[in-house]
């Protein structure tokens, strides 16, 4: 088999830790994801993975993380199964394959172009109203040229710590001006996960930077009129914790032992009103 040749730089190139950890996840004993496509996908790339540095505790971090997103996306789509997804930075992750249980719902998956065209060569469609949008986020006119006749569940992933305060704030006011009501799901870091970067070898690996930190999440419902914050949990003390492998479940249960570092990780899930609810 021909593998294809990675060449992607910064913060595009961090997608691959993400992946690579889905791929450990699958091949565990205590699963989470079972995401054999992401396995698959690993085996087809011509990449360094194990320059990353990825643990097999980090790799249940990354799948406790994905799994929590999962799950409030099939909520959302389990009362509204006509709404909108709107997956932004979704790099080579298989949410829309891992949810397809939702045949009337409309999905697209955005990130930059090199990605977009890299996913589209490499994944399988994953079937249903599905489509692949290349643009940035931070970009004019792609958002605001989306149908706006449903509402949204906008879910973002290893994304918001990526970029600027203003960019994410901006992207936050865009989604909830657009859509007739909805959800964002999305993971954060504190200010101290900003600080403590070069610490992540992921990061040191492609020399992306992360720069938005958020302390309190609850800060963000000024973005939107009735926008509410529904869930601010910290990544260590996710229900699904107990899950995992026993070496991840003792990092959890340590880190929740230590103020700040703790909140290094949040999923966050904020809900707006609209027309449709
Ligand atoms: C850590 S990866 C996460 C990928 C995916 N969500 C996952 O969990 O595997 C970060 C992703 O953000 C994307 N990204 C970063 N900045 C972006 C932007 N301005 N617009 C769209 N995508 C962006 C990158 O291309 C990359 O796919």
């Amino acid at each position: 088999m021909d593998r294809e040749k990675i060449t992607l730089t910064g913060v595009q190139e961090t997608l691959l830790a993400t992946l690579y950890a889905r791929a450990l996840d699958s091949r565990s004993r205590h699963s989470l994801l079972h995401d054999e496509t992401a396995l698959d996908t690993v085996r087809r790339l011509d990449y360094d993975f194990r320059g990353m540095g990825t643990t097999s505790v980090d790799a249940a971090g990354v799948a406790l993380r994905a799994h929590c997103l999962d799950g409030w996306t099939a909520e959302y789509l389990a009362r509204r199964p006509r709404a909108t997804v709107l997956h932004l930075a979704c790099g080579l992750d298989t949410r829309a394959h891992r949810l397809a249980r939702f045949p009337e719902t409309r999905w697209i998956d955005v990130d930059l172009p090199e990605v977009v065209a890299l996913r589209d060569r490499l994944l399988p469609a994953p079937g249903g109203d599905h489509r692949t949008l290349a643009a940035s986020v931070t970009a004019d006119g792609w958002l605001e040229e989306l149908p706006a006749d449903r509402p949204v569940v906008a879910v973002f992933e290893g994304l918001s710590m990526y970029l600027r305060p203003d960019e994410g704030e901006r992207l936050i006011r865009r989604i909830t001006a657009h859509f007739p009501g909805g959800q964002l799901l999305f993971d954060c870091f504190n200010g101290l996960g900003i600080r403590m970067q070069r610490l992540v070898p992921c990061l040191r690996k492609t020399g992306a930077r992360v720069h938005w930190g958020i302390d309190d999440p609850r800060a963000l419902e000024r973005l939107h009129p009735g926008l509410t914050c529904l869930d601010a949990i910290r990544g260590c003390d996710l229900p699904d914790v107990r899950r995992v492998a026993p070496l991840a479940r003792l990092e959890a249960r340590l880190t929740s032992r230590v103020p700040g570092l703790r909140d290094v990780l949040r999923m966050t899930r904020f809900e707006f009103p609209g027309a449709a609810g």
